[in-house]
């Protein structure tokens, strides 16, 4: 979490268990606030928002290719600069240029500088590079479908799709500018192009002519376009006229801005090498699958992670916590796992408990009684470390801080001193994870902690790294720790949902009358002005000007400078890495360590991560939720987008927090959001401090909403855990764009208020306030496709190319079950792990054809080295159900039921393995009922056969 004029009090919030009030006033006062003075950047004009800036394609003149030689899987050259511009940094005047074709569907253009010696090149060893599959040294060309062209003078180059003669990537017409700061290449695209991905950011699913990218973490509260915590320089672009799409990854750490315009892609980076991979598809999932088996497949979640998590800022005591787990139970809503903030730290020290509000026995035992209910808890653990008051030996003794030192794995100034920035805590450093010792330290700090605190996982925040003021500001200034945050404190802006001002008018305006009285009177540091100094962007031999790059690039802090709100572009890493090359990554090398580190302490379980930084491969150790999003309808959108987007990029698991974090929510966008998000791979509704509370039993009809889907969810988990196995191990995302499942359909470009949970379910969720009826599409409806109403199995009528309106009353989301498909559930209980011990059920949709097909994985659910599965094949055709399954783990449950959508007319038979057996039949719908007693050695222990006549 972060949003400065949110917080609360901290002494304050302490204060309420501990001391007295008069205390607390007293110690209040006395605490250091920092200088909002030292939370001021240098004020830069992004170079997109200047009128008069020189566009380095109207400019530059480019290189010529010489020298070229070609090689068993490619060619190289030498790029030859034309002459010098250097308008946003020196020009190189030699660049090496390799092509290789890596294997049938990638393709990769190399170019960087001949002399390396200032320039960052990404190692290998920190972030995987996609390497060529097969024989090095041959290569069949014919079997590529993408093509390198270049031409030499004027260097520019083409990649051309071979079966359709396409030019999928093109730089003809604009020069390539390499200097030390600036990197820049642009491709032509075609009118009415369809482009997906470059994130991480709030944005509609399609980015669209007009669309700027920034890419650049950055710890802020979900802006619409702005950038946010995770980098993803990959994108997928698909083309209708010719029914294939390709991907594009450019692997880089450097701050970056890509260009969309009406027939151009514009691509930018401040440092770095040009290292891009075409992957030729060429249908979207294949696209997707492509990428992400490079850079890593998605973790394998533990089967309780499915489960519905509860969380908020402000649970301030091990009661409190205690109590919510018992609201739950009282109205019989499942609760899978409950989260901490960072209210249980001592005054926000990482891996310390408050001694009086979460003192360590009664922590742990509560803990302890969570997991005898198969029940989870996953606690927060920030970025940055404390560094505690020399002068005062309480406060001093503070082993996270001092073994680090001891070890030297704290992040340096360029002069090789302590970098010492603030986050809640006070003034704090920051591990290095390029440091040498820096994986053993991080692993004594969780495993001393966690003796006393058992979770079961760990939720990684502000690690974009994020710092509340500008530069080393700390350093000299430890004695005067705890500083605290230079925040307007206890003070929530939106006292009201959205949309009360339209509801209830008249008291709505009498209280923000009074609201404005107040504020008037308290407005106060935000508007401190910052020294306006654009001279400081001057280029630079070597490295360059790393503190005000040449080229500024729109990063969302007010003023735009590098090190706002962040550790500064100066810090400097153990091995001489600067920050200003690697701020891109800070979260995954954390994410790395943090994966290491729980394998240590739970060797054969599967680690389960939240964070929030992520950058490509992230996905391989860490799920991830969208950040600081509000109570708000148009939230509830963005989420959608955002997790097809951040699925694109190879996270496995993303849900946002439901029913909004900043801000006040009401009922209906609970309601409506807590419904959504039982569709979400990752579900968890989240809460900033001080906000109404919004668990949902807050309000009644939330809750019996709630409790509706989140038992469809959890009948559901065999089918999200297989389609989470198929994540796991081919990179196909769970959660399905409509575009993806119908890549050739163009109506569906851009279509994003619908999704598919694998290939068989179709969610239509309300979007908008007030509404009580949703607008959906149905690809192929009528042609062929068939689609059934989820809550009465239905066959609906509807129609391919058109938007239906489905009635939507609050309470009721839209689900529709597509036809040819086998759906694997499994009755729900309180828990994933009551679930688990539940007779099996099938939805059988039958399609146009009369058939379906479905599948289905088992494991334990939770081991790291898997040792037993179990995989099921169901096929129906011809009025039968076969399923034949093989592996070794002994799903022991029975088979209750199996339901049989699309069926014409009523069977006279219906009879499992030769057996008759109960069934009944209405609406073209055939229930099979009682199969325990064939299936009672477990509903797939042997092949078995289902027929209707
Ligand atoms: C805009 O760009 C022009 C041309 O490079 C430069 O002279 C001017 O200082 C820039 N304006 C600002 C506000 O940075
Ligand atoms: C010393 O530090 C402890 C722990 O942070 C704090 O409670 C105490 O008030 C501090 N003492 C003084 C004199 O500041
Ligand atoms: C870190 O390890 C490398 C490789 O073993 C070594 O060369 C280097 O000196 C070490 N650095 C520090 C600060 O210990
Ligand atoms: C490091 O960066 C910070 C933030 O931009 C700046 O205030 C400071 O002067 C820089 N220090 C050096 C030595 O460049
Ligand atoms: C359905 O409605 C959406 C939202 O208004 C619109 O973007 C889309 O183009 C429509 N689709 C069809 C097939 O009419």
């Amino acid at each position: 979490m972060l949003v400065p004029r949110i917080v609360t009090l901290l002494v304050a919030a302490l204060a309420a268990n501990a001391a007295p009030a008069s205390e607390s006033a007293s110690s209040a006062d006395s605490q250091i606030t920092l200088d909002t003075e030292l939370t001021l950047g240098v004020k830069q004009t992004p170079n997109i928002e200047n009128d008069t800036a020189v566009d380095a394609n109207q400019v530059a003149k480019g290189y010529d290719l010489v020298n070229v030689s070609s090689t068993a899987r490619g060619l190289t050259g030498i790029l030859k600069l034309k002459e010098a511009t250097n308008l946003y940094g020196y020009d190189f005047d030699y660049l090496n240029l390799s092509v290789s074709y890596q294997s049938d569907e990638r393709l990769n253009v190399h170019i960087e500088p001949v002399d390396l010696t200032d320039v960052y090149v990404l190692p290998e060893d920190l972030v995987p590079k996609p390497s060529v599959e097969g024989d090095v040294n041959s290569f069949d060309f014919d079997n590529s479908d993408l093509v390198f062209q270049y031409s030499a003078e004027d260097f520019s180059f083409e990649i051309i799709r071979q079966s359709t003669k396409e030019s999928l990537f093109s730089t003809k017409g604009n020069p390539l500018v390499f200097s030390n700061q600036f990197i820049q290449f642009n491709t032509s695209l075609p009118k009415d192009h369809y482009i997906t991905g470059l994130g991480e950011s709030i944005h509609g699913f399609r980015q669209e002519p007009g669309v700027v990218k920034t890419l650049f973490a950055n710890d802020v509260g979900d802006p619409i376009d702005g950038n946010i915590y995770g980098v993803h320089p990959f994108y997928s672009d698909q083309r209708y006229d010719t029914k294939t799409t390709h991907g594009v990854y450019w692997r880089t750490s450097a701050p970056q801005e890509v260009l969309i315009e009406e027939e151009s892609l514009t691509w930018r980076a401040l440092n770095g090498v040009i290292d891009l991979y075409f992957f030729s598809g060429d249908t979207p999932k294949k696209v997707i699958s492509q990428y992400v088996n490079e850079i890593g497949l998605p973790a394998f979640q533990s089967y309780w992670t499915f489960g519905y998590h509860q969380c908020r800022w402000g649970y301030d005591s091990v009661d409190e916590l205690q109590s919510v787990i018992d609201n739950f139970k009282k109205f019989n809503i499942p609760l899978e796992t409950i989260w901490s903030d960072i209210d249980y730290m001592d005054s926000y020290k990482d891996f310390t408990n408050d001694p009086h509000r979460y003192p360590k026995e009664d922590f742990k035992k509560f803990i302890e009684s969570l997991h005898e209910n198969n029940q989870h808890y996953v606690p927060i653990v920030d970025a940055a470390i404390y560094a505690p008051n020399p002068n005062n030996q309480t406060d001093n003794d503070y082993p996270p801080f001092h073994d680090g030192i001891d070890s030297d794995v704290f992040l340096k100034n360029p002069d090789g001193s302590l970098y010492v920035g603030s986050v809640w805590p006070g003034y704090t450093v920051f591990p290095d994870f390029l440091a040498n010792d820096t994986q053993d330290y991080w692993q004594k700090c969780f495993e001393d902690w966690y003796k006393d605190v058992p979770f079961d996982g760990i939720w990684l925040d502000m690690n974009e790294v994020s710092s509340f003021c500008v530069g080393s500001c700390g350093s000299g200034k430890l004695e005067e720790n705890p500083v605290h945050p230079p925040f307007a404190v206890g003070d929530v802006p939106t006292k009201y949902p959205e949309g009360f001002e339209k509801t209830n008018a008249s008291e709505y305006s009498s209280v923000q009358a009074s609201i404005s009285a107040t504020a008037s009177s308290s407005a106060s540091s935000s508007s401190a002005s910052s020294t306006s100094i654009d001279s400081k962007n001057t280029l630079a031999p070597g490295k360059g000007n790393i503190n005000y790059p040449p080229y500024a690039i729109n990063h969302f802090q007010g003023d735009h400078d590098l090190a706002t709100h962040a550790v500064s572009p100066n810090a400097t890493h153990q091995d001489g890495t600067l920050e200003y090359d690697i701020h891109n990554l800070y979260g995954y090398t954390q994410e790395v360590a943090t994966h290491k580190v729980l394998l240590e302490i739970n060797p054969n379980k599967r680690p389960f991560i939240l964070s929030r930084s992520t950058f490509p491969g992230s996905g391989k150790y860490t799920t991830h939720w969208g950040g600081d999003n509000n109570s708000q309808f148009r939230d509830a959108y963005f989420s959608i987008p955002q997790i097809l987007s951040l699925q694109m990029f190879g996270i496995g698991m993303i849900g946002p927090d439901t029913c909004g974090f900043n801000g006040q929510s009401s009922m209906e966008l609970c309601s409506r959001w807590m419904q959504l998000s039982s569709f979400f791979p990752f579900f968890r509704n989240h809460n900033v401090l001080s906000a109404n509370p919004q668990e949902p039993y807050v309000w009644s009809s939330v809750t019996d909403h709630s409790k509706q889907t989140i038992n469809i969810r959890y009948l559901l988990l065999p089918y999200f855990y297989t389609n989470h196995y198929d994540t796991h191990t081919t990179g196909t995302p769970l959660m399905r764009a409509l575009s993806w499942e119908f890549p050739n359909d163009r109506s569906l470009a851009g279509a994003d208020r619908q999704f598919f949970v694998g290939d068989a379910i179709l969610v239509t969720p309300v979007l908008t306030q007030g509404a009580d009826t949703v607008k959906g599409v149905f690809p192929g409806a009528g042609k062929d496709e068939v689609y059934y109403d989820w809550y009465t199995y239905e066959k609906q009528d509807f129609e391919d190319g058109k938007n239906t309106t489905l009635d939507a009353p609050l309470g009721h989301i839209p689900l529709h079950i597509r036809g040819g498909y086998v759906i694997p559930t499994q009755e729900p209980g309180y828990t994933t792990a009551e679930s688990r011990e539940n007779p099996w059920g099938l939805i059988v949709a039958l399609g146009v054809d009369k058939s379906a097909q479905g599948k289905l994985y088992v494991d334990d659910g939770e081991s790291y080295e898997i040792e037993e599965s179990l995989y099921v094949n169901f096929v129906a055709a011809n009025n039968t159900l076969l399923s034949s399954s093989f592996g070794s783990y002994d799903a022991s449950q029975p088979l209750a039921n199996v339901t049989i959508l699309g069926v014409d007319s009523k069977p006279k038979n219906v009879k499992f393995d030769g057996n008759s057996v109960d069934f009944s039949y209405e609406n073209s719908t055939l229930f099979v009922t009682n199969l325990e007693q064939q299936t009672s050695d477990g509903a797939f222990a042997k092949q078995w056969k289902l027929t209707w006549n």
